[in-house]
């Protein structure tokens, strides 16, 4: 029994969508047995109020649209598929791709809220989106389980991407709190090295 965008998708925590008509990410759904209820609870995006809205079993759209990360509408049955391509969101585009391992023990070291969060602090640096863009995307194992949580830097050397950067594995990014994490971001926007952070060196074996 749940709240629905359309035919297939249901609505769940984590969503960015719009509710009527404004950005929105859903911070809970929860069940309200005794009424056949859901209580939807929402924060707007622009200015981080939240609600609380209360809808009937299985109802779908009652003002809820499900949105990709980059705010546009998707296609119905898909998590971030745009319904329109709009070339201000250019989301072929990264300067900067971050694999993060979401494997067993990666994740084990640290939490399953940690991509979104991420995300929102690429987010609040306005990296999201445009020439110098941050793509975080999550990974299976990478194969270097003991230095959890194995983050690893892409850089787009195809475009404006930044060579140093380029083919980074960082190692116990779980321990990075939110002031460390701006600042990789930024030394990763403005091309400089992460001497900071800590590497996983590679073997040399092929020389
Ligand atoms: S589980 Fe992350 S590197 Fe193996």
């Amino acid at each position: 029994m749940c709240g629905f965008y359309d035919d297939s998708q249901k609505i769940k925590k984590g969503d960015y969508a719009k509710y009527q008509d404004k950005p929105i990410v859903i911070i809970s759904a929860t069940h309200i047995k005794e009424n056949k209820t859901m209580d939807i609870v929402i924060e707007y995006l622009d200015t981080k109020e939240q609600e609380t809205i209360n809808i009937p079993y299985k109802t779908t759209g009652f003002g809820f649209v499900k949105t990709n990360i980059m705010g546009s509408e998707v296609v119905d049955g898909f998590e971030c598929k745009p319904k329109q391509l709009d070339p201000n969101k250019p989301i072929m585009h990264y300067k900067t791709l971050i694999y993060v391992c979401e494997d067993q023990r990666c994740q084990k070291a640290s939490k399953p809220t940690r991509v979104k969060e991420l995300r929102q602090i690429v987010k609040e640096l306005g990296l999201d989106k445009g020439k110098d863009r941050i793509k975080i995307s999550r990974s299976l194992c990478q194969g270097a389980c003991r230095f959890r949580q194995v983050m690893q830097i892409n850089e787009n050397t195809n475009s404006n991407g930044c060579a140093t950067n380029n083919s980074v594995w960082l190692k116990h990014t779980h321990k990075l709190v939110d002031t460390d994490l701006k600042e990789l971001f930024l030394l990763l926007k403005n091309d400089q090295p992460l001497d900071k952070f800590q590497k996983i060196e590679m073997q040399q074996c092929y020389q």
